[in-house]
């Protein structure tokens, strides 16, 4: 396979002065990862440790595998959101290895408002059940709730994707063989105690987990019944009285070490066959990548460059090199398994829709999964390619993307825009994994040319105010608060992550091949 050379010259001053610009960018990310990571000073986490619990992070080291790698996903949900009050949205959640087996993990926060939900809360627990469902992942909730936020009820309650669709999922879960386990560590409180209610089975920690539909203050209020949380709901009572719980454990650690335990039982995953190679590192250094990635999207990106510091040997086997030049596609692997790369160089135009649904097809029927690398600020517009049809080749390539009987991955690295983020297998395309880079953009289209729009339309918004929430409403960080991504990532860490994505996409065998039907 052919090697990317590089045309990068690290002394050149322009490289020196984008590099320094990324540090600054990559400063902002690491305080703003480090406050929801570091909480060990704040309050809550005093009283909640005072009473001898462990923190939400504690518990995750103790359930998972000593020396594996823990997948997390959208650690900086509801960031800048709720006077920041909600840091992480009160929720961990991720994919860890428990026995050799890749499992997600939905933790509750008691420190974070007694680990209640809010919109995004919710959200991120739905993801990671949708991201279970998709990936065929085991599913341990380790329980200490609050349950609903109740001055955000009105987000959250009622609708079809709302607090109600957890356990609905759950059903749905363990109909289909994907076992469900619960750890009870705190509260579980009204809608909350259908979560251990509703799993395959369910430990409980003695004198301190509780699960009751109604607590004492509203049984007081009900009936006028005096009663304690652990008379009422606590580990006894469902261990032996209630059956609600099947496991009681003396303490947080035997209780995740029964998880485990019960992990082990479970039958091995027939995982999809996937040729693997040993994994070899690029060979340029990939701290470059902090100058390459595009800050400035008007500026051409050297997507070359990016893919060169991606894959394994800066080794790249690309199809139609000379075709549709604007998108990048060919062959590759990451950390030893074969991926597809569509890429983009520019505006998608018919030949490179063309192109890009083409390689998607080759990827299908060769069960490679496929990683989007997306910086597109649309489809080429003008009367010359209406009238040759642009709309008809992006829809071939959006079938394509939205059919492929493969996984997909996709990591914005620059904008993501209009159209081409669907055609780019945008969120609505359920990629099994979307990632941000710390500098990428999304959004309809820029500032400038929502602006532009308005005014050619007459429309009586103030230009400079709507370019003004364009650009705080396309920001990476206003996107991952909002879970329309699962996390904005370290340029360098891209390999390392997908690497463990395509590695759980494997627990579920790929789809036979199939195709819609293309508009000629
Ligand atoms: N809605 C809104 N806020 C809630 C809440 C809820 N359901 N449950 C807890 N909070 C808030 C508290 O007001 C407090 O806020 P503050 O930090 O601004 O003071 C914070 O969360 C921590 O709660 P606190 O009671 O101090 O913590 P705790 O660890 O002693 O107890 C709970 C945690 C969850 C056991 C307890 O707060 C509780 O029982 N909450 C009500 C649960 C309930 O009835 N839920 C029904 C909704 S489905």
């Amino acid at each position: 396979m052919k090697q990317i050379k590089t045309n990068i010259d690290s002394n050149d001053p322009g490289y020196k002065s984008k590099f320094h610009l990324y540090s600054n960018l990559m400063t902002d990310f690491s305080l703003k990862s480090e406050a929801v990571f570091n909480r060990e000073s704040h309050q809550a986490t005093i009283k909640h440790k005072e009473r001898g619990r462990f923190t939400v992070r504690k518990r995750i080291d103790l359930l998972v595998d000593a020396g594996t790698s823990f997948l997390e996903l959208s650690p900086l949900a509801a960031n800048g959101q709720y006077y920041d009050e909600f840091p992480s949205a009160g929720i961990l959640t991720g994919i860890g290895v428990i026995h050799n087996r890749e499992v997600m993990i939905v933790a509750n926060d008691a420190t974070v408002k007694g680990g209640t939900y809010v919109k995004e809360t919710v959200k991120k627990h739905l993801r990671a059940q949708e991201i279970a469902m998709q990936n065929n992942l085991p599913c341990v909730y380790l329980v200490d709730s609050g349950g609903i936020f109740l001055p955000e009820q009105a987000n959250i309650f009622a609708d079809r994707f709302n607090f109600g669709r957890i356990f609905n999922n759950q059903a749905l879960m363990s109909a289909n063989g994907i076992p469900q386990i619960s750890v009870v560590l705190g509260s579980c409180t009204a809608g909350g105690a259908y979560i251990p209610a509703m799993s395959d089975e369910t430990i409980i920690v003695k004198n301190q987990g509780t699960i009751f539909i109604g607590g004492p203050p509203l049984v007081k209020a009900a009936t006028g019944e005096d009663v304690t949380a652990e008379d009422l709901g606590g580990g006894m009572v469902h261990t032996s009285i209630s059956g609600v719980a099947d496991h009681l454990a003396e303490n947080e650690v035997e209780a995740i070490r029964k998880c485990r335990d019960i992990i082990e039982t479970l039958q091995p995953v027939e995982r999809q066959k996937l040729e693997i190679k040993e994994a070899q590192e690029p060979i340029y250094p990939l701290d470059e990548l902090y100058a390459l990635a595009p800050v400035d999207l008007k500026k051409p990106s050297d997507t070359y460059e990016i893919i060169a510091r991606l894959v394994d040997g800066s080794r790249f086997n690309e199809f139609k090199e000379r075709y549709g030049i604007t998108i990048v596609t060919g062959f590759a692997h990451i950390e030893g398994f074969p991926v597809g790369i569509i890429a983009n160089k520019g505006f998608l135009t018919t030949e490179a829709s063309l192109k890009a649904a083409h390689f998607i097809e080759l990827c299908n029927f060769r069960r490679i999964p496929i990683v989007f690398l997306q910086n597109i600020t649309g489809f080429i517009v003008g009367k010359k390619y209406e009238h040759e049809g642009i709309a008809r080749a992006g829809a071939k390539l959006i079938h394509a993307v939205a059919t492929a009987t493969v996984p997909k991955f996709t990591v914005v690295f620059g904008g993501s825009y209009g159209a081409g983020n669907y055609a780019m297998a945008g969120r609505a395309f359920d990629p099994n994994f979307l990632f941000m880079w710390p500098n990428a953009k999304i959004g309809v289209m820029g500032g400038e040319q929502a602006a532009g729009v308005l005014q050619s339309i007459k429309s009586k918004t103030d230009g400079k105010s709507l370019i003004q929430q364009f650009e705080d409403e396309s920001s990476a960080y206003y996107s991952t608060s909002r879970l329309w991504d699962d996390g904005i990532i370290d340029p360098v860490d891209t390999r390392k992550m997908l690497a463990m994505c395509i590695s759980v996409s494997l627990n579920k065998k790929f789809e036979p091949v199939k195709t819609g039907v293309y508009r000629m």
